[in-house]
């Protein structure tokens, strides 16, 4: 299925992306002040990528004919789980956000707790939340959706890429990638 093959293949870009949020973290740990431009960059990613990208063609497409079409076990696996780890995701994000602009305004071990605990907390939220999708979600989709439903779902993704790599989404996170993992590896 087209469409989910491009799901797993943004899975592996969030998931490098995480890698580095991981590592931003580690530094702060070992006693280097937080780049707060620098998280605000992540955030950035995950919002725009990861969510409104990624989330955004798993919710209105893939998701969304789950529900439908599924039965009780779509419907419970998508909406009270795989869309409650999303709303979960944003929860983290704002917390993250609002670290940050303690920490800008007044540096404090406080605020420093609060950038890393939401940041890794997110990271390793995303990344048992990728590991269901890709293991378990998808799987259970591919096998059990309509050969309509399938073909929509691919439709309705191959539309939305198209407007995105237009529009230069795609291009500018890679590159926001490659330039958090040349500052965050180790
Ligand atoms: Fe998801
Ligand atoms: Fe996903």
């Amino acid at each position: 299925m087209k469409s989910v093959d491009i799901l797993v293949k943004e899975h592996d870009n969030i998931l490098a992306f995480l890698g580095t949020v991981n590592n931003a973290c580690l530094y702060v740990i070992e006693g280097q002040e937080p780049d707060t431009g620098d998280f605000r960059k992540m955030i950035d990613f995950v919002r725009t990528y990861a969510d409104g990208h990624h989330h955004g063609k798993e919710e209105k497409f893939l998701f969304d004919h789950m529900i439908k079409e599924l039965g009780k076990i779509g419907k419970n696996l998508i909406t009270h789980g795989m869309m409650v780890e999303h709303d979960l995701g944003r929860l983290y994000m704002s917390d993250l956000e609002k670290a940050l602009d303690s920490y800008d305004e007044k540096p404090s071990t406080q605020a420093k707790l609060g950038i890393v605990a939401n940041a890794a907390g997110y990271a390793s939220l995303l990344e048992r939340h990728i590991e269901k999708e890709n293991t378990l979600v998808f799987r259970y989709a591919q096998k059990n959706l309509s050969k309509e439903s399938i073909e929509k779902v691919n439709e309705d993704s191959d539309r939305f890429e198209e407007k995105a790599l237009a529009d230069g989404v795609v291009d500018k996170y890679m590159a926001l990638l490659e330039e958090m993992t040349t500052k965050y590896s180790r």
